[in-house]
């Protein structure tokens, strides 16, 4: 079994369903990504629908997407909502302190986000400000976003062009708050969150999925106090030192926590390096990287279940994707990179590991859409671009609110350096039609691996269909000269016999195999 895998599915356990929010998506007042990337303005020979770029939408229908974060990451605890409303011409400039000390102009704020979300089809995940703003802020925010009826903020909403409340599913209160959001220490934030959350209010029948700033990569001490102090629940420890809360005050005004955002960036901080030019060390330091999501998640959803072991609580991976030093020539804090077949394998990898804890991770946000990090689409003038990681959650929408089908996987390692991971990464669901859904990340560059999947069900298959993304090279990416160099081609060497799928995979790709039944 030296050059083989085996991948064992059981039909019969499927059990969770992989929340299609996981596929969710994260657009800041940063660089390109909403002026010159998504927002072009209603004056632009760019075509577009009241100033949002008309190609970018169709590309993004195009994948299903989810939900979509805004307006930051850090911009968001800088932000102040209502310099966005009203007349754009009237509407006071600012400081994008985060981001280049940029003047914002505020011409895209609430009503052309909103615009943009119904354009999409997709669900607003509004993130609050903490850092910088007021309670009274955050209060008014809500109620002008929700409020169906005479109040001072529905009224204004009105009279700028609105008469509907516009509903709203997903509400973060502040970003990143032990850092650029305030430099809290978390006790402090678990106090500013209880405080802010009670006037996030469900107006009109709204009703608000409230998500907390969780931790940054490995501080479980952030997640352990969040969970004691906002879940209502005194930890299932034995020798637990927690107060009781006096029951009647608390029972009525609990916290309400429906998520906890955890942020991880495939990146190396002290020395950020090329999103193109890099050798297989790089490419190995990555793919570890990558996967070391699945440990993060394992130990943040371990503390979680001392607190609820119900798993009421989602974890949000709300940032994610790989950050390297921005493309020479362009503005430093921009953070404008190119996107390669290493940054679909992180894509894959990172999407089968959210599917494969989706008892607790229930919403993702990649970093970030357009121009930025690990962007799906490149934006130059008029043109556009689709990348790599662009086509991974095309091949991987199939997912979406489909049910888990656990895989147990035994695969040799890829080993460099010293080090070594699984060579083969993948996930495994049944859509609502029956068909099952199979997507395979091969890590090693140079070597295929033989792949046997034994499908346990009663059921023979009757079809196989299947695509794969790769490359001849591991650094090849689209450019605006060349658009199409890597994107995903049929796939036809697939072996069926009766309930056993065979085949190669191909080093450095990523497969999504379709079966039916
Ligand atoms: O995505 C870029 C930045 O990374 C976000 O603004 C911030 O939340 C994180 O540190």
């Amino acid at each position: 079994k030296d050059l083989a895998s085996i991948l064992d599915l059981d039909l019969s356990k499927g059990k969770y369903v992989i929340s299609k929010h996981i596929y969710g998506h994260f657009a800041e007042h940063l660089g390109r990504c909403i002026y010159n990337g998504l927002w072009v303005g209603e004056d632009s020979p760019i075509p577009n629908t009241r100033g949002i770029r008309n190609d970018i939408v169709e590309a993004l229908k195009e994948i299903n997407i989810p939900n979509l974060r805004w307006p930051g990451g850090c911009f968001a605890d800088n932000y102040h909502w209502k310099d966005g409303i009203g007349p754009r011409e009237d509407r006071p400039y600012m400081i994008n302190t985060d981001w280049g000390h940029v003047v914002e102009n505020n011409h895209f704020g609430t009503h052309e986000f909103m615009d943009l979300c119904e354009q999409l089809e997709c669900e607003p995940y509004i993130c609050g400000n903490v850092g910088s703003g007021t309670v009274k802020e955050m209060q008014e925010w809500v109620e002008y976003l929700t409020f169906d009826g005479e109040s001072p903020m529905a009224n204004l909403r009105k009279k700028n062009g609105r008469e509907k409340p516009w509903s709203l599913n997903f509400f973060g209160i502040g970003n990143e708050n032990w850092g650029c959001g305030g430099l809290m220490k978390v006790e402090t934030y678990v106090e500013k969150y209880r405080q802010y959350q009670t006037y996030v209010s469900n107006y009109s029948g709204n009703e608000i999925k409230k998500i907390a700033c969780g931790p940054s990569e490995a501080d479980y001490h952030w997640t352990e106090v969040v969970m004691r102090e906002c879940t209502g629940q005194t930890p299932q420890l034995e020798n637990s030192t927690h107060d009781k809360p006096i029951k009647s005050a608390w029972e009525y005004y609990r916290p309400q926590l429906w998520g906890l955002g955890l942020h991880y960036y495939v990146r190396n901080r002290l020395n950020y390096t090329s999103a193109t030019k890099f050798n297989e060390d790089l490419w190995f330091e990555y793919m570890q990287r990558a996967v070391y999501m699945e440990e993060l998640i394992t130990n943040h959803s371990k503390v979680m279940d001392k607190y609820d072991p119900d798993k009421n609580v989602a974890l949000i991976v709300d940032e994610w994707g790989s950050w390297y030093e921005p493309e020479p020539g362009t503005h430093p804090r921009f953070l404008y990179q190119q996107n390669t077949l290493r940054d679909a394998l992180i894509a894959g990898i990172n999407l089968n590991i959210f599917n494969n804890h989706c008892d607790r991770v229930k919403m993702a946000n990649i970093a970030q859409l357009i121009n930025v990090l690990q962007a799906l689409i490149l934006t130059e003038g008029s043109e556009m671009i689709l990348t790599p990681t662009y086509h991974v959650f095309e091949m991987y929408k199939v997912h979406q609110d489909s049910t888990l089908i656990p895989i147990n996987i035994e695969t040799r390692d890829y080993q460099f350096g010293g080090g070594s991971l699984p060579i083969v990464n993948a996930s495994a669901s049944r859509d609502q039609q029956g068909k099952v859904h199979l997507t395979l990340c091969n890590l090693d560059p140079h070597n295929s691996e033989e792949i046997t999947c034994r499908l346990d069900g009663d059921k023979a298959i009757s079809s196989v269909n299947a695509r794969i993304l790769t490359a001849e090279t591991m650094n090849m990416c689209n450019t605006f000269e060349q658009p199409e160099q890597i994107k995903p081609i049929t796939f036809d060497d697939i072996k069926i016999q009766d309930n056993l799928v065979s085949f190669v995979l191909p080093g450095k790709s990523v497969l999504a195999v379709e079966l039916e039944f």
